[in-house]
C-alpha cells in the first residue's frame, strides 16, 4: 500500500489497496486505520463499490449507524444522497432533496447532532455530474493548531450545543421535519477532541453547532462563526473532485466539510454510510461532566 499526501498537510490517497481487502484482512486493516489516524481523509480510487462491499468495509472502523428518520435510506446502513426523484429523473431545484444537498454545502461534522456522534463517514461516487459537486474538506486540527494557546486552552473546557434543526433552517424553515425534530434534541460536546490514538486535538465545530454552554447567546454563535471562519480559511482545504469508483472517508473528529454546488439538471448519486465514535476513539471525553458523572 502507498500512501501519496494530497495536502494542505491533511488527506491522502491509498494505493494499492481494496476495500474488498481492508474488509478480509486485519493486517491491511491496521494499515489503514493508522493512516486514518494520521490523515483525517482517505481516498481509494478505481474501486468497485456495492452496497455490500462499502458495509463490509465500514464495519472495520466500528458500529455502522442506522440511517435516521427523514433521510433517503431510513431504517438501513445507507444514506443515498441524489437528486434522482423516483421518476428517474432530476428533481427541481426546490425539491427537499435538492435544499438538503444545499444543507450539505454548510462546512459541517457528520451527526454531531446525534446522542452518538460519527467517528467516519465513508461516501462512494455511483453517479458524478460531468460539473462541480466536488466534496470539500479542512483539518480541524491543523485549524485548532494555528489557534493561540489562551483561546487553545478555554476550548478544551468549553462545550457547544449542536442542533440538525439549526442547520436546516439556515436554508429553508420547516426543511428539518417535525419527526426529525423530535428524534434529534439539541445534544451538547466537548468543543476539542482529542485523538486516543497520537493525542493530538482537534477542534469540533458543525453548522449544527448554535450556542456555547457559559456563554452569551450572541457572543456564543459570533465564537463558532470566527472558529469557523478560521477552519477554513482560504488555502487550508483539500477538494477532492469525485470520478466514478472513488470512496472517500473521513475522521468526523478532526475535519469539517462542504459539499460544492453542480448544475442543477444534472444527476448525482452518492452512498454514504457513517461509523458510530466509540469509547476507543475518545467519546467519552467528549461528553459534559455533568452527563459523565451520571454514567
Ligand atoms: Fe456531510
Amino acid at each position: 500500500m502507498d500512501i501519496v499526501p494530497l495536502g494542505p498537510g491533511f488527506a491522502a490517497e491509498l494505493r494499492g489497496v481494496t476495500l474488498a481487502e481492508v474488509a478480509a484482512d486485519d493486517a491491511v486493516y491496521a494499515a489503514v486505520r493508522a493512516a486514518f489516524e494520521e490523515h483525517s481523509v482517505l481516498v481509494f480510487r478505481g474501486q468497485e463499490v456495492t452496497n455490500e462491499s462499502q458495509l463490509a468495509f465500514s464495519r472495520r472502523f466500528g458500529p455502522p449507524e442506522v440511517t435516521k428518520v427523514g433521510s433517503l435510506g431510513t431504517g438501513t446502513h445507507f444514506i443515498t444522497l441524489t437528486t434522482i426523484g423516483p421518476d428517474g429523473k432530476v428533481v427541481p431545484p426546490d425539491h427537499r432533496y435538492a435544499q438538503r444537498n444545499r444543507a450539505n454545502q454548510l462546512w459541517h461534522t457528520d451527526s454531531s447532532f446525534k446522542d452518538v456522534p460519527a467517528l467516519t463517514s465513508i461516501l462512494s461516487a455511483r453517479i458524478v455530474p460531468a460539473h462541480g459537486g466536488e466534496t470539500e474538506f479542512v483539518s480541524t486540527r491543523l485549524a485548532f493548531e494555528r489557534l493561540d494557546p489562551a483561546l487553545r486552552a478555554k476550548l478544551e473546557k468549553s462545550f457547544a450545543w449542536h442542533d440538525y434543526d439549526h442547520s436546516r433552517s439556515k436554508i429553508a424553515p420547516g426543511l428539518a421535519s417535525p419527526e426529525e425534530r423530535a428524534a434529534f434534541p439539541p445534544v451538547c460536546w466537548r468543543m476539542v477532541w482529542k485523538n486516543p490514538a497520537n493525542g493530538r486535538s482537534a477542534l469540533y465545530l458543525a453548522s449544527h453547532a448554535y450556542a456555547i454552554e457559559g456563554m452569551d447567546g450572541e457572543a456564543g454563535k459570533k465564537l463558532i462563526d470566527e472558529l469557523t471562519e478560521a477552519a477554513t480559511a482560504p488555502g487550508t482545504s483539500y477538494v477532492h473532485a469525485w470520478k466514478n469508483g472513488d470512496v472517500v472517508m473521513w475522521d468526523n473528529r478532526a475535519t469539517m466539510h462542504r459539499g460544492r454546488p453542480w448544475p442543477a439538471d444534472e444527476a448525482r448519486l452518492m452512498v454514504r454510510t457513517t461509523i458510530s465514535a466509540t469509547a476507543a476513539d475518545g467519546l467519552e471525553s467528549m461528553r459534559p461532566p455533568s452527563q459523565q458523572a451520571a454514567e
